[in-house]
């Protein structure tokens, strides 16, 4: 066997990747970055606050008084941090999500991270309430550990500023049998405490129902995982991916809105896999390994041969660099209008292809400029495709009538594998012969034209529909931005007055535009009018951004930004 290219790279990811990432010392888990949503749906990357000189975090919980105290004494020295650029997060991993979010209030206004599967407690060493931590978001790394009367502060930050300036290691921290304080409880460790967790009966499931359908041989993931010694040998970046929360990709607020897939990890499962992997990965001696088991083969259309197939125009994909989003017409020949009932995606080679933007364009429509093409009145927004979820089907009841004067146009986002490939995607159109009772209509909140500053961390867009002129069905919702891409948010303001928050995703990733699907049917009656938002990060935090010194503003490309809420209605 000849080492090219290809080869070498699976040699490196499957055989050395694994032993290399091993031979990482077991402290490193100690420091690190953490994600977490707070009180407000906002959620807090440590890495992304890069720009602060530091950040103070102060596990508590309502019901513990002396951290309370604490909490109050760092609200009075707010405007003093503020000017030093320091912030200060107050981290809850004691008290119920639900009664967190509900106090609007929070000592000096702190965000409260809600650690409820107090995974980034364990991570940060955490013993008890009310200690203080200074954190350094550059190197992530713990300058400061201590249970100070808070006055004492001033001091200790001085020192550990000090410390982080001159670049050596802090050497402020106490030893932990001299805290005080109410030693915080670790709910889920006390579960594990007394057993073992089994990699055959626990671990692997979770995976293979949570991870593994993405992580297959030749599929987008960049490694497989197919089997426990790659899982092992992956354990520590799973740990970071699963506590920053970039994987699963995709995550919403499970707080808002009744949605089908949110993407997260329940609490437990997250509990589970983080102690597994801080345990070093331990399998028994005679556990089989159900990641080995073969996949299913999938058929070529699951659902059916389709009423009419599209190819999307075939794409080179090079074996290296970086693809700007693509945007291809492509006549549709139908003798008379169709009411569309389902799509599903064949994708050619889905190991580059990252999403695939369906809508449908007026033929009369001349113009060859993408933007016209995506955002322009004659485009309108079908269907997504993300990896994962090849099958649109739209609700029960319902249709998109296709028109015989309509082109289909496609924005296609790859992303190189390392080997150059060909990738030929079709799309099937499923059509029924009768009128459903409901229409599909996709509601597209889009701007035209905006701009975004350069070195701006938060940059707010909104923007409101007209009301409803009739009661709708909301059915299926997807957010669309790019790179600066932060955070987005849908609510609704009924004809009352009232409103509703229906969907927030606090923590937006590019590669990822979902279409999200409602669990249970929701009316939204005439007169309604949604709000929506999309804050976005031209800073040098975004580790996504490919040019903070530049101002930006609406454009298709991949270094222009969007602004689109697909809001898919059935009416
Ligand atoms: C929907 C598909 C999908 C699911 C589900 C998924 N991943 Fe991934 N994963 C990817 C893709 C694609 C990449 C590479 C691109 C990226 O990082 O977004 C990736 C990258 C990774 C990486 C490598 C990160 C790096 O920096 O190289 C790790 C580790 C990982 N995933 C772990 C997990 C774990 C653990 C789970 C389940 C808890 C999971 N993934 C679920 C698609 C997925």
């Amino acid at each position: 066997m000849r080492l090219n290219g290809v080869s070498m790279r699976w040699l490196i990811l499957s055989v050395l990747m694994p032993l290399l990432l091993l031979s990482a010392p077991v402290s490193a888990l100690a420091d690190g970055d953490f994600g977490l949503p707070d009180h407000r749906g906002d959620f807090h990357q440590l890495s992304r606050y890069r720009e602060q000189a530091a950040v103070i975090v102060l596990p508590f919980s309502y019901n513990d008084e002396a951290s309370m105290r604490q909490a109050e004494r760092l609200a009075d020295l707010a405007p003093q941090l503020s000017r030093q650029a320091v912030l200060v997060w107050l981290l809850n991993a004691s008290d119920d999500p639900a009664l967190i979010r509900a106090r609007a209030l929070s000592p000096g206004d702190f965000p409260v991270l809600i650690d409820s599967s107090q995974t980034v407690a364990k991570t940060l060493s955490i013993t008890r309430l009310g200690e203080v931590l200074i954190l350094d978001p550059l190197s992530m790394g713990v300058l400061y550990r201590g249970f100070d009367d808070v006055s004492l502060l001033e001091g200790v930050l001085t020192e550990a500023l000090a410390a982080k300036a001159s670049g050596r290691p802090s050497r402020l921290e106490q030893s932990i049998d001299q805290l005080d304080g109410t030693a915080l409880r670790y709910r889920f460790i006390e579960q594990f405490a007394g057993r073992k967790i089994s990699y055959q009966n626990e671990i692997a499931p979770l995976l293979k129902a949570r991870c593994a359908y993405c992580h297959v041989e030749n599929g987008l993931a960049p490694w497989a995982m197919n089997r426990y010694i790659m899982v092992l040998g992956w354990s520590p970046m799973m740990r970071e991916v699963v506590i920053t929360r970039r994987m699963p990709p995709g995550q919403i607020d499970n707080a808002v809105g009744n949605w089908v897939n949110t993407h997260e990890l329940s609490d437990e499962e997250m509990a589970l896999l983080i102690e597994w992997i801080d345990q070093r990965g331990p399998r028994e001696a005679g556990e089989s390994d159900p990641l080995t088991e073969p996949l299913p083969v999938a058929s070529e259309w699951p659902r059916g041969q389709p009423d009419l197939i599209i190819d999307v125009p075939e794409q080179f994909i090079p074996a290296t660099g970086n693809i700007d989003f693509l945007v291809k017409r492509v006549g549709l020949e139908i003798p008379e209008d169709r009411w569309l009932s389902a799509i599903a995606y064949e994708v050619g080679d889905k190991s580059v292809l990252h999403s695939l933007l369906v809508y449908a364009v007026d033929k009369s429509l001349q113009s060859t400029d993408p933007d016209d093409l995506i955002a322009g009145p004659a485009a309108d927004f079908i269907s997504v495709y993300v990896p994962g979820e090849s099958d649109d089907t739209f609700g029960a009841n319902a249709g998109y009538l296709l028109g015989k004067d309509k082109d289909l146009v496609f924005k296609l986002r790859y992303l190189t594998s390392g080997r150059e490939t060909l990738d030929r995607t079709r799309i099937g159109l499923y059509f029924s012969d009768n009128a459903p009772e409901l229409r599909i209509r996709t509601l597209a909140l889009e701007k035209p034209d905006f701009t975004i500053p350069a070195n701006t961390a938060m940059h707010r867009e909104v923007m409101m529909s007209e009301p409803l002129p009739n009661d709708v069905l909301l059915e299926s919702y997807s957010p669309h931005a790019h790179s600066r891409g932060r955070s987005m948010s849908v609510s609704v303001r009924y004809p009352d007055g009232s409103e509703e928050a229906l969907i927030n995703i606090p923590n937006f990733n590019y590669n990822w535009q979902l279409a999200y699907r409602m669990g249970e049917e929701k009316l939204i009656p005439a007169g309604s009018v949604f709000h929506v938002q999309t804050v976005y990060d031209n800073s040098a935090s975004n580790p996504f951004n490919p040019a903070p010194e530049q101002t930006t503003g609406q454009g298709y490309r991949v270094d222009a930004e969007m602004f689109s809420h697909f809001i898919r209605l059935a009416e």
